[in-house]
């Protein structure tokens, strides 16, 4: 018991609080054509570990990218992380198959269940991911509250807080959502979360004391001519104490 309760309790006696994983920059690739994804994959080869693809289908969100077909025939080094800003998240699963390493859904393109409403559940949705060999995730616009999201943490490997409206990168950081990250990292003291749009050096450090650890970032990396060392100073900047 003693040893049960000491491997608990730890060293000190004391119970070890919660951390959440290190923060990470990981680029935004939001482009419309392959070669474009191509040469923006190149360009962060070294500098990540993964990347995040933007899959947009001109529907959920008013703006056309690289199909997600176009991911399934990608060979690359980086674990890429389809962010799927699509109407049907199944059907660009099913497209990408299993070349991502985790597939992102927007919880507003979830439904209550296929034989309920006709569209996938969040669950339905997860083991998809699961029976591609993904890790799956949430993700959540400026508008949605958290609460949309809290009955399905125990399915996330990770929850994507969006900054911005989804669609475009450029866009300035949404300061009043720094709540909804806090928020968001008290519910789930050990959760991936992500924060997608408007990142660069000013509002990467806001992002990380409010609790994101993935700092997902577009226009601060690649309007750079030198993206490992706007890397490397948006990670100081994030993590400068
Ligand atoms: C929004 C996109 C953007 C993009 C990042 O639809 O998901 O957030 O990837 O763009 P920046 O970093 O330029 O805001």
């Amino acid at each position: 018991m003693i040893g049960r309760v000491s491997r608990t309790l730890g060293v000190t006696g004391l119970a070890a609080t919660p951390k959440p994983p290190p923060v990470e920059i990981v680029p935004a690739i939001l482009v419309k054509d392959r070669r474009a994804l191509g040469l923006r994959l190149e360009a962060v080869a070294g500098v990540a570990k993964r990347v995040q693809i933007d899959i947009m289908d001109g529907r959920f969100v008013p703006n056309r990218t690289v199909a997600p077909e176009v991911l399934a025939g990608l060979d690359t080094p980086l674990k890429l992380e389809a962010h799927l800003m699509v109407k049907n998240p199944l059907a660009a699963m099913t497209a990408v198959g299993n070349n991502a390493a985790a597939f992102l859904v927007h919880i507003e393109t979830c439904g209550r269940g296929t034989k309920i409403d006709g569209r996938p559940s969040v669950a339905e949705l997860a083991q998809k991911a699961r029976d591609l060999g993904a890790s799956f995730g949430l993700a959540l616009n400026p508008e949605t509250p958290l609460e949309a999201v809290k009955p399905h943490l125990a399915l996330c490997d990770e929850l994507v807080i969006m900054t911005v409206k989804p669609g475009f990168g450029g866009q300035p950081f949404k300061t009043e959502l720094l709540g909804k990250i806090r928020e968001a990292r008290r519910l789930a003291p050990t959760l991936s979360i992500a924060v997608d749009g408007g990142i660069h050096e000013d509002t990467a450090a806001q992002a990380v004391s409010a609790g994101a650890n993935l700092l997902v970032a577009g226009s601060a990396l690649f309007r750079d001519a030198d993206i490992p060392a706007a890397a490397r100073r948006l990670l100081q900047a994030a993590t400068a104490t």
